[in-house]
């Protein structure tokens, strides 16, 4: 039993993007956040959105933007995406030689600063980030696309983090990105997540609000 709520972060990359806004007013009384897969074709193989995106949105929810920066070059993203909105703005661990500063610098923006973990990083790497984020975003599939399925390495690789972020005393959230499904969100929850982030499984279903509500019963 956990002593947090489990909250969800639907990722719109799985929405219809001809009618964006309203795919969002289908899940805006129940979800958390709002989760934005930005990515530069150059990290990760695909291509998504941008800023524009995101204002076009912003007006029309007052859900948190939960932003999740797989990209190259973050430094340069950090600043548009704050003025355009952002409230969470998560980086890769791999794309900074000094996540420390990276986090420091969401946080002068007023932003909230989290730090995404690639699937093949070893966990500790991320570990000496932790007193400078307030999320930490771990990846169960291969950052690039949504509708994969959720890697077998996951769990072990949460627990580790919840280890660390209990030991230490971190209020920083922990946050599964990528294969979640009603049984994989137990899984995720169960090993320490308090938030997931679901595309497919939400904006595939024909009622996205009751897909929430399920993942949130993940975590009963
Ligand atoms: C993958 C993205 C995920 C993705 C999740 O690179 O970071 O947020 O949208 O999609 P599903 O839930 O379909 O795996
Ligand atoms: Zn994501």
């Amino acid at each position: 039993m956990r002593n947090t709520p489990l909250l969800v972060s639907p990722s719109i990359l799985a929405a219809d993007f001809g009618c964006l806004n309203q795919e969002i007013a289908r899940i805006n009384d129940c979800a958390d956040f709002l989760h934005f897969d930005v990515m530069d074709g150059h990290y990760v193989p695909n291509l998504s959105f941008g800023i524009p995106v995101l204002q076009s949105i912003r007006g029309n929810t007052k859900l948190p933007f939960d932003v999740h920066l797989m990209v190259t070059n973050p430094h340069d993203l950090i600043q548009p995406f704050s003025e355009a909105g952002a409230d969470f703005i998560t980086f890769h661990l791999e794309t900074t030689d000094n996540p420390i500063e990276t986090a420091q610098m969401i946080r002068r923006l007023g932003r909230h600063p989290g730090v995404s973990i690639h699937p093949d990083t070893p966990t500790d790497r991320v570990f000496s980030v932790i007193p400078y984020v307030d999320l930490i975003l771990v990846m169960s599939v291969y950052p690039g696309f949504g509708g994969q399925s959720f890697l077998q390495n996951a769990p072990e690789r949460i627990r580790a983090i919840r280890e660390e972020l209990d030991r230490t005393g971190s209020g920083a959230h922990l946050s599964v990105d990528g294969g979640i499904s009603e049984k994989t969100g137990r899984i995720a929850s169960d090993a320490g997540a308090d938030i997931l982030v679901a595309g497919s499984f939400v904006f595939a279903d024909e009622n996205p609000a009751d897909a929430v509500r399920r993942l949130k019963e993940c975590g009963a």
